[in-house]
């Protein structure tokens, strides 16, 4: 017994990673690939019972609260103010393509009517509604494709067995479990998530680091076999559309159709734990990031960014070629706090304006740099340029292959020198914008 546990446990350790390796994306998949990558802008919403204490959605493992003591949070989760359609409403004046939900988070607390556990927002709460099913009919009727976030991590259900490295210290967790019958139950749950709502535009996985090791600094090997090559399939068999995104942090593996980028862009890596620029593929790529510094509804987050940051944000994620994930926690009557309707609106304003210079591009010829980044659209590179504190201009990369250029905003001359260095450019005071000066370049 003792010696095949120790075979037993050597063998989880050196699970490879399964993925969908025979995976051919299909023409419908291609195509919702395309509609991502020119999409550009997302909300990404973290709703759960944890909003109730206002401390995040990670309040659980946080604050060590027990199984017991967590359970009682949906008996008092009753979201009367929820209005789908005031969501998608703020998110489309926003100037948002789509809609990134949390399904199910590290809690294991499921925000849908689902039939493969009883922890679920209509067996639990006083609401007893299904938050996803309103905001599914809604997405469609308005023309917003919806995403599920699914956490892949679950600090609730016994089966997730072994632990992983969080949530360790919560009290009342089970000291045995089987893991086939944990993945069994997340592919019943998926199954759901792709049956009973319709067209769903991706899964956004999350928690496949839980099961790294980890020294403190560095990731290392994964210690179970998550599936995802039978996880993946089952999603692509049922929606062959349904695009695939996994916040593990490494390359891209096979069955995956976009790249994400936690609170990063592409390749940055300042949080030290993200995506190496040498573990960036071709696949369409995704930011995500806070409108304050929490993802779930945190009371006392004063972080809020200004409208000048985040719509940089937007315009640097596309300069890296990438779309925006950008966040809003709802409160626990399901109201959005008014200081992020308000940012949202600000940036709606703005894409209105100079959205053609955003939706629709793909990286520019310009190493995206502190002072500048820039998006092409066929002949057309549009220069961001965002910090505004010096008159002249240099970049290299364009040779004689430059027609005109001009200011966006007013299609007026734009004073320039190309050389043999490069190109130079003036940005006169009177021409500055302070969120972000664009430089139109019409290529021959
Ligand atoms: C991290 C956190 C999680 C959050 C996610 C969003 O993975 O664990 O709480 O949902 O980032 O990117």
């Amino acid at each position: 017994m003792k010696y095949s546990l120790i075979a037993l446990t050597f063998l989880v350790f050196l699970q490879p990673i399964k993925a969908q390796e025979n995976y051919i994306p299909t023409k419908e998949n291609l195509e919702a690939r395309k509609w991502f990558q020119e999409a550009k802008f997302g909300l990404f919403i973290h709703w759960g019972v944890y909003s109730v204490l206002g401390d995040g959605e990670w309040v659980m493992n946080n604050k060590n609260l027990s199984i017991d003591e967590y359970e009682k949070l949906p008996t008092f989760f009753n979201p009367i103010d929820y209005s789908p359609k005031e969501w998608v409403q703020m998110a489309k004046e926003a100037g948002m393509k789509y809609i990134t939900i949390t399904s199910r988070h590290h809690d294991g607390f499921s925000m849908f009517d689902s039939k493969a556990t009883d922890y679920t927002i209509v067996n639990k709460t006083p609401y007893q509604k299904d938050i996803l099913k309103p905001l599914a009919e809604e997405c469609k009727k308005e023309g917003i494709k919806l995403f599920f976030y699914y956490s892949l991590l679950d600090w609730h259900d016994d089966n997730y067995f072994p632990r992983g490295r969080t949530g360790k210290d919560i009290p009342g967790r089970s000291a045995s479990g089987e893991w086939e019958k944990y993945i069994t139950f997340m592919k019943a749950q998926l199954t759901e998530l792709l049956t009973n709502y319709g067209e769903i535009g991706g899964i956004w996985f999350d928690g496949h680091w839980d099961q790294k090791e980890w020294d403190g600094k560095h990731f290392g090997k994964v210690k179970v076999n998550w599936h995802y090559d039978e996880i993946y399939s089952l999603i692509h068999d049922l929606q062959p559309q349904c695009l695939i995104g996994n916040n593990h942090h490494i390359a891209p593996i096979k069955g995956e159709d976009f790249q994400m980028f936690e609170r990063d862009l592409p390749g940055q890596n300042t949080t030290g734990w993200g995506t190496e620029a040498s573990d960036i593929g071709l696949l369409p790529k995704e930011v995500c990031e806070t409108i304050n510094g929490s993802w779930g509804f945190n009371l006392k987050d004063r972080k809020h960014k200004t409208d000048k940051e985040l719509i940089q944000y937007v315009v640097n994620a596309a300069g890296y070629g990438s779309n925006l994930l950008l966040n809003v926690g709802p409160m626990p009557n399901g109201k959005i706090q008014l200081k992020h309707i308000e940012s949202l609106k600000e940036i709606g304003k703005w894409l209105k304006i100079n959205g053609e210079t955003i939706y629709g591009t793909t990286q520019g010829p310009v190493t995206p740099n502190k002072e500048m980044v820039s998006t092409r659209k066929g002949k057309i590179v549009y220069l961001h340029v965002l910090d505004m504190n010096k008159e002249s201009f240099f970049i290299d990369g364009f040779k004689d292959n430059i027609k005109k250029i001009q200011f966006y905003k007013n299609k007026k001359k734009v004073t320039y020198n190309l050389n043999k260095y490069g190109l130079f450019f003036e940005i006169p005071n009177d021409q500055k914008d302070t969120i972000d000066t664009i430089i139109e370049i019409t290529l021959k």
